[in-house]
């Protein structure tokens, strides 16, 4: 019999977890149904209902709601009492929970189609789901081109974790008072604009790929910060592209995530060329080992495959130690770490490392 070591789950539970992974698209695919055809809304509004009612309320056929429902019982997302079905606390989070469904119609937009093109991509080290999409390289070339329903769960997504944590992070970055940022993937100019709102003379320039500083501008220009705000388009994977220099703080948010360490670190050595010995770098990300909630930890594995197949084919949601290694190579010090920032996020303030005196003028 062969040991699986630390392993104490016992086997019904096991077949039974197995079970729910062979099955998973088909059921993900019943709770959005539940949910889109209003049936979760129904039970919410209603302490209990039938079949029936339910189909004649919502005009649909009883057999239909009679599938979804009854799968909607595996997925523990109601119950059956006397023959009415009751909502559960599984049920709510799928019908009202802000990061459930940005998270579902994530998975639905972006990523439904794609992934059946994982194992290609994992085999060829490129994004091949992509192309469900679009024909682009990366995801972040076609981002402002894809079809609005899409672009609108992808903007969801990303923007839905980092406004979380603008409030905590305001007056970290701003209290050595800082006259000047550098938005590096600064995306449609969130941050920076809530930076230049924050305060009264800072100067922000958003480094970003064409199609955000475009829409970007559009945003600075209908928010009136043209005088503070400014764009630079540039490609960070050129490699001939350096980063532009004196600034009082360079920030990626959810950006070094779009690399693979290869990547990560000839950025964070132009980061490192960029600044003079005042200058702070700061990074803020989501790491898969931080996480106070297994439902964060598990949401970010999920997301990784999103960037196998989807977004680059080579970056990913990382574990803290691979980014620390090499914030550490590239010459910083790790200044102050917050962790647990907004949700999930953690912030990670650098330094450049002081130069080591030559021992020869001793
Ligand atoms: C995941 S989004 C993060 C956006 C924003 N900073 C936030 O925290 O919500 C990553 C951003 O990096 C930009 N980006 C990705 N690859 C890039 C590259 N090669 N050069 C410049 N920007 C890039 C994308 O266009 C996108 O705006």
């Amino acid at each position: 019999m062969k040991d699986f070591g630390s392993d104490k789950k016992n086997v019904v539970q096991a077949n039974l977890d197995a079970q729910k992974i062979a099955f998973a698209p088909i059921m993900f695919q019943a709770a959005k149904s539940l949910r889109n055809l209003g049936i979760l809304e129904y039970l919410f509004n209603n302490d209990k209902a039938s079949i029936e009612t339910i189909a004649t309320e919502l005009n649909l056929s009883v057999y239909g709601v009679k599938v979804l429902l009854e799968a909607g019982l595996s997925l523990e997302m109601v119950y059956l009492k006397d023959n009415e079905f009751i909502l559960t606390k599984t049920g709510y989070f799928i019908l009202r929970d802000k990061m459930t469904n940005v998270n579902m119609d994530f998975t639905q937009d972006v990523n439904y189609l794609a992934m059946n093109r994982l194992e290609e991509s994992i085999v060829n080290g490129k994004p091949e789901g992509l192309k469900e999409l679009g024909n682009w390289d990366t995801v972040y070339v076609g981002l402002s081109e894809l079809p609005e329903k899409i672009k609108k769960s992808w903007f969801d997504f990303d923007h839905f974790y980092s406004d979380y944590t603008f409030p905590e992070i305001m007056p970290i970055l701003f209290s050595n008072k800082p006259r000047s940022f550098l938005d590096v993937g600064g995306n449609t100019g969130k941050f920076s604009l809530q930076c230049a709102k924050y305060d009264p003379t800072v100067k922000i320039t958003i480094l970003d790929l064409p199609g955000q500083t475009e829409v970007a501008r559009k945003n600075i220009r209908e928010a009136g910060f043209q005088d503070r705000i400014s764009t630079i388009d540039a490609n960070l994977l050129d490699n001939s592209i350096p980063l532009p220099k004196g600034f009082d703080i360079i920030w990626m948010s959810q950006f070094i995530d779009c690399f693979s360490l290869e990547e990560i670190e000839t950025i964070l050595k132009k980061t490192h060329e960029a600044m003079t010995a005042d200058a702070s770098f700061y990074i803020l990300e989501t790491f898969w080992d931080l996480q106070k909630f297994q439902a964060s930890t598990y949401s970010l594995h999920a997301t990784s495959l999103y960037f196998t197949a989807v977004a680059n084919g080579n970056s990913q949601m990382f574990h803290s130690k691979d980014i620390i290694k090499i914030i550490e190579k590239a010459g910083f010090v790790i200044d102050e770490m917050h962790e647990m920032i907004g949700m999930s996020h953690t912030l990670i303030k650098c330094k450049k490392r002081a130069l080591q005196l030559n021992n020869s003028l001793n």
